[in-house]
């Protein structure tokens, strides 16, 4: 069994889309075995409650500088043993610490077609508002591995989703949640669980 954390910062929707995953069976092999949000407030713990899942917070702005969250959060993971870390809409840094001891057993999900409006400053809503200033027809979702950069670690799946006439950031955000992340959030990590995914120089092979 693979034993996942799913780190969040809000509503939770694909932290959902991986319990639902998990208790029909598209996800196969895999265990949730915590969930740590750095937002006391977010939806997403309410739906890690429902589920029965462990959730905690770990928040910087209980800690007196970075390095002391840092290491709240390294310890809080450790804890909990896992053997892959699934960013599910974490809006915060990752210590590098942590991605060098867990290389290529970090996800993350991204609301863009990867290299397209990612990096510093593209998070949640940002990144529809982007797509839709620049006049894109089509956008979609990315799931990656975790590097030091922001959103440039070996691509795992992408999807694409159509822009339409008249979108708005929301409208656009909710579509590229139900056609794009919801679906190949859960099916990234059921193909992991079941051994089916590789990184070679820096290129993700699904066998
Ligand atoms: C999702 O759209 C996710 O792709 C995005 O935040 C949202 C979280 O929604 N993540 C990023 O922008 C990361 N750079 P959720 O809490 O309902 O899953």
């Amino acid at each position: 069994m693979l034993r996942i954390v799913v780190c969040v910062s809000g509503g939770g929707t694909n932290l959902q889309a991986i319990i639902n995953g998990v208790r029909q069976g598209t996800i196969t092999n895999t265990e949730i075995v915590g969930v740590i949000s750095n937002n006391k407030n977010a939806y997403a713990l309410e739906r890690a409650k429902q589920a029965e899942i462990p959730a905690v917070c770990v928040s910087p702005r209980d800690y007196g500088d970075r390095e002391q969250f840092n290491e709240a959060f390294l310890k809080t993971v450790e804890q909990m043993k896992p053997d892959l870390i699934v960013l599910a809409g974490f809006l915060v840094v990752i210590p590098s610490q942590l991605i060098r001891k867990y290389e290529n057993r970090i996800i993350n999900i991204h609301p863009s077609l990867i290299p397209s409006f990612c990096g510093t400053g593209y998070y949640g809503l940002k990144v529809h508002e982007g797509a839709l200033v620049r006049g894109v027809k089509i956008t979609g979702a990315t799931v990656h591995f975790v590097d030091e950069g922001t959103d440039t670690g070996p691509i795992i799946m992408q999807k694409a989703v159509a822009v339409q006439e008249g979108d708005t950031p929301e409208v656009l955000q909710r579509r590229v949640m139900e056609e794009a992340e919801w679906i190949i959030l859960p099916q990234s990590i059921d193909l992991i669980a079941n051994g089916k995914v590789t990184v070679t120089d820096g290129k993700v092979h699904i066998s």
